[in-house]
């Protein structure tokens, strides 16, 4: 009799041990981290959007083998110093299990420590600065491009279609802003435009007109600009009120139609470019997601998609390994490709993207971004 207990009860209890972690408790709390209020609060929203729904989906489908998904919001609002207090509090008082985010690089590459650190996956789905990888820390992934890739296209487009040969370069001192015109730049050299200018801005700044007037004295034939929406949009008005119309080029830091509204409306976003990666929302993987999106009244814009995708990956890599250990996780996934709404993903040793998917986009007449094909109607 009692032989017969132990022979059910010693396989149960050896899977018990083995997925200890993940049953530990009811939930598994997934932090959703990034600027969810301040300035950038468009971009936080997009990855809250995007877990949010994820999160539902899968908890209708029996959640991760069976255990209910917890969001957690952790705002950082962009501020390195409060993301690293928030990643210490994430870890030791909320016991998150995993973290998507950040957004801003200089909010992820100090909080990352601390994720690594505890042994807690963490994956961005916005934060392209190389740093955020290239530092071998082993929990640490992303579900997008990085800047070294980013600023190649931007540099290309200006050469190709721009055809720009005096070029000015105008970041925001941060990590990605400085670091994607930085990378921008390196690639311009090798195509012999010239930089005419080269200048940081600083953030929460609203006149840029000092700084427009330079630009014409130097003859600058496009700007290049490093940085984020907020300041984006009025350097454009700026620009155009001075009665600019040259070519203005940026990065997925102003991927949101707040950039049009910081611009002063449509009308003033026309020759404005940004690098991002090909729009998930084209792709037929995501068709009905979009559709729900559109029908709750929200445009799953930017980062959106990518923050739905982040979730599926890191419940398939829990799934996969019957485990939340960050060093188990990443192990799987470095094995493993997942498939996601975004079409199907991979990563090297370091957690970066095996592909990159980079492409042009432009505002239209209404202030909506569409990808460049050769023409910009
Ligand atoms: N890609 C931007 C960054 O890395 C959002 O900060």
């Amino acid at each position: 009799m009692l032989k017969g207990i132990k022979k059910i009860i010693g396989p149960l209890l050896c899977s018990a041990l083995l997925s200890a972690p993940l049953f530990a408790k009811e939930t598994i709390k997934i932090a959703i981290a990034g600027p969810l209020s301040g300035a950038y609060a468009s971009f936080g929203e997009q990855l809250w959007k995007g877990a949010e729904q994820a999160a539902k989906d899968i908890n209708a489908k029996g959640g991760v083998l069976g255990h209910t998904l917890e969001l957690i919001r952790a705002d950082d609002a962009c501020e390195p110093k409060q993301a690293i207090a928030l990643a210490n509090r994430m870890v030791d008082q909320e016991d998150v299990k995993a973290v998507i985010g950040h957004f801003c690089s200089s909010s992820t590459i100090p909080a990352s420590n601390i994720y690594a650190e505890s042994d807690v996956l963490m994956i961005t789905p916005a934060s392209t600065n190389p740093r955020v990888t290239d530092r071998g820390l082993k929990t640490i992934f992303r579900t997008c491009g990085r800047d070294d890739q980013q600023g190649v296209v931007a540099a290309d487009f200006l050469n190709e279609k721009l055809n720009a040969k005096k070029v000015a370069v105008i970041h925001d001192k941060d990590t990605y802003g400085k670091g994607i015109a930085d990378a921008m730049m390196k690639h311009l050299k090798t195509l012999s435009i010239d930089i005419v200018l080269y200048e940081g801005l600083t953030r929460g700044e609203k006149d840029f007109n000092a700084l427009v007037t330079k630009i014409k004295q130097v003859k600058a034939e496009a700007v290049y600009f490093g940085g984020l929406h907020n300041e984006a949009g009025p350097l454009v008005r700026q620009l155009r009120e001075q009665g600019s119309m040259i070519p203005f080029i940026s990065g997925d830091g102003i991927m949101s139609e707040d950039f049009v509204v910081a611009a002063g409306g449509a009308k003033m976003v026309k020759n404005v470019y940004m690098t991002f990666g090909a729009d998930p929302r084209t792709l037929p993987e995501g068709k009905r997601l979009v559709d729900t999106f559109r029908k709750n009244g929200y445009e799953p814009e930017g980062y959106t998609l990518y923050s739905y995708a982040t979730l599926q990956i890191i419940v398939k890599a829990m799934e996969a390994t019957k485990s939340t250990q960050g060093e188990q996780l990443s192990t799987w996934l470095k094995a493993n490709s997942v498939e996601t709404i975004m079409g199907e993903k991979a990563w090297d040793e370091k957690g970066d993207l095996k592909t990159s998917d980079y492409v042009i986009y432009f505002w239209d007449k209404d202030g909506k971004y569409h990808q460049y094909k050769n023409t910009v109607s």
